[in-house]
């Protein structure tokens, strides 16, 4: 089944390019429009978007493999990133990814059998005044103890 972006990712993507000077410059927006439609970025949909954006298909691949933000796989529905960074790694990061990793039985990038939870090993996110920090999905959780970490995971089940 092809991949099309829906006409309001449709028109969102139009808009991106109005900002930029050529249309391989909204490049980054448009890829992240994508992985918001379709929840991670495979083929057909990196061919979609080279078609959308009239830039070559191997510009897109480049991005998509460049950035980590980028998924080229299905994650869970509540993606887990770990920042094990230096201000969270003095406050006790490594802990925390090991509880999360024991709890939900995934290593990096791994996805829970159900689909529900995947787990990501990240650098600094730029909390670091707030550390030891994790991020789910657009939320950031901030000044953790492994309790509360164990708090937030089982309100997500
Ligand atoms: S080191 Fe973890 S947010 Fe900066």
């Amino acid at each position: 089944m092809s991949f099309k972006f829906t006409e309001e990712n449709l028109a969102r993507i139009e808009e991106s390019k109005k900002k930029y000077p050529t249309s391989l410059a909204a490049i980054m927006d448009t890829i992240y429009i994508a992985q918001e439609q379709n929840k991670y970025i495979s083929q057909e949909v990196m061919e979609e978007i080279a078609n959308v954006l009239q830039v070559k298909p191997v510009d897109v691949l480049g991005v998509v493999h460049f950035y980590t933000m980028y998924y080229t796989k299905p994650m869970g529905k509540y993606h887990i990133q770990v920042c094990t960074n230096v201000s969270c790694m003095l406050r006790g990061a490594y802990e925390i990814w090991e509880q999360v990793k024991n709890k939900l039985g995934i290593d990096n990038m791994g996805v829970t059998q159900d689909g529900k939870f995947s787990l990501e090993e990240v650098e600094c996110m730029g909390a670091c005044g707030y550390a030891p920090m994790i991020a789910i999905n657009e939320d950031y959780y901030e000044n953790l103890t492994k309790e509360k970490v164990n708090q937030i995971l089982d309100s997500l089940k």
